[in-house]
Order: structure tokens, then sequence, then C-alpha cells
């Protein structure tokens, strides 16, 4: 399955990233992280001070910066510009500005380039937003996965519980809709699933049985592999 492209969208919390990097370590693909793009550069134009509403600046921004995603010892790393920033693009004031930032129409242009640079020989699982519908529109495997509002909310809650933060509940669950709803209802590229991808409902479900139903629907596809 050396070739085969996957795309995985879904809105956040689904479980794409954990889904998606275990599915490329077991078919030996390499994983694709959009969100994480769209990410480095809100963090950029943050540490800038630029005003996000700023169509002119942004563009500028995005095609003046230099992003790299690296496999290193502890997991998937973040480039920006030369600079490491796998954490910091994971603030909560990255959050809540990343999808005002994904919305602009310069921004999703030039990241889609280069994500479809990254995929253009194939051998890659990629999860994002508009993955089936926009940048792999061809991938021989497309999923869409969802869970409920209140179980997305407690994977994140866990999580960050996990790196020693307290956090409350209610507002975690604002924030996941608000940020649902932005990425729903945008002009460019919105979230929805491609007419061919596959629906996967992971609401009570772990992430080995997701991993799982994800490989046999590959399996069951292309036929062979793992
Ligand atoms: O991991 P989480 O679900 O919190 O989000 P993410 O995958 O890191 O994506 C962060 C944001 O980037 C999303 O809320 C979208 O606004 C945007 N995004 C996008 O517009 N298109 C993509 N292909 C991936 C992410
Ligand atoms: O990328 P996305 O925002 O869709 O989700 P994520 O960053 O992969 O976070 C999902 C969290 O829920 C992780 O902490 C996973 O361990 C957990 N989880 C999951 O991904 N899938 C399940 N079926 C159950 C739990």
């Amino acid at each position: 399955m050396s070739r085969l492209s996957v795309a995985i969208d879904g809105p956040a919390g689904a479980g794409k990233s954990t889904v998606a990097r275990q599915v490329a370590k077991r078919l030996g693909l390499t994983y694709v992280d959009t969100g994480a793009m769209y990410r480095a550069i809100t963090w950029k134009a943050l540490q800038n001070r630029i005003d996000l509403a700023e169509e002119g600046s942004l563009a500028q921004l995005v095609r003046e910066t230099r992003i790299r995603l690296k496999t290193g010892r502890r997991g998937m790393e973040v480039w920006v510009d030369g600079m490491l920033v796998s954490e910091a693009i994971r603030a909560p004031a990255v959050t809540s500005n990343v999808s005002a930032v994904a919305g602009q129409p310069e921004v999703r242009r030039v990241l889609v380039e280069k994500q479809q640079e990254l995929a253009r020989e194939g051998g890659v699982v990629m999860d994002g937003r508009d993955i089936g519908t926009r940048v792999l529109p061809e991938a021989e495997i497309k999923v869409f996965l969802t869970a409920s509002i209140e179980e997305r909310a407690r994977r994140r809650y866990h999580e960050w519980v996990r790196r020693g933060y307290s956090i409350d509940m209610e507002d975690l669950k604002k924030e996941i809709s608000m940020r649902d709803e932005k990425d729903k209802n945008r002009e460019h590229s919105p979230l929805r699933p491609a007419e061919d991808a596959v629906h996967l409902d992971t609401t009570g479900l772990s992430v080995e049985e997701v991993v799982s139903s994800i490989l046999e629907l590959c399996r069951t596809k292309v036929g062979g592999g793992k």
C-alpha cells in the first residue's frame, strides 16, 4: 500500500490525528497533519501582532513562511522558519484564532498547494477538514470521523488534565462548538464530508477499534496489505 492516499476529515476532537498517525504507522505511510499548518500560520501571525482580519498582511505572511512537518524522536515536529513550535501551536490563543485564519482564501491556497505537493506521489495519510473534498479529491480512501460533542469535549478534557492543566468542561464544549460552526460555515472549503467518504461515528469506540475499521477499509478497497 506504499502509494495509497488516505484522507481523514471531521470536526475537532473526533480523533483524526490520533487515528491517522496510527493508520500511517501500521501501513508504513507518511502522516500529514494539515491542522498543524493552519495553527503554525496562526501562531506566527500572533507572534508578529498581525491584525487577523487584515487579509493582505496574512496573505503576505503565509507566502513568506516556511513550514516543515518532521517525524522526530517525540512524535511529529512542526517547524516554522527553523523554529520548533510543536507545543506552541497548541496554545489556547492559537486554538481560538485558527478558524479565522483558516477562513482566508490566500492562506488556504498556499497551504493546500503545499499539502498537495506533499501527497504528490501518494503514500500519505492526511487529516484535516477539506482533505477529501479539496486537497485530495482522488484519494483512494476517504473517512469522515465524528463523535458526539459530549464525547469530543470529554476527550479534550482528559488530554488537558494529562498535561497538568485544569479546564472547565462547559468552556471546552463551547470552544469546540464555536470552532466547528466557523469551520462548517466558511465560504472557502468548509468542513463537510466528501460524497464518497465513509462515515464513522466514533462515540464509545476505542482508538484501536477506529484504527482497525480504517485498516479494514484499506484492505477491502485496495486488497492485500499488512
Ligand atoms: O486538532 P483540532 O481538531 O483541534 O484542530 P486541527 O486539526 O489542529 O485544526 C485547527 C483548525 O485548522 C481547524 O479548526 C480549522 O479551522 C483549520 N483547518 C482547516 O481549515 N483545514 C484543514 N484541512 C485543517 C485544519
Ligand atoms: O485530531 P482531532 O481533533 O480530531 O482529535 P485528536 O487530537 O486525535 O484527539 C482525540 C483524543 O481523543 C485523543 O486524546 C485520543 O486518545 C482520544 N480518542 C480518540 O482519538 N478516538 C477514540 N475512539 C477514543 C479516544
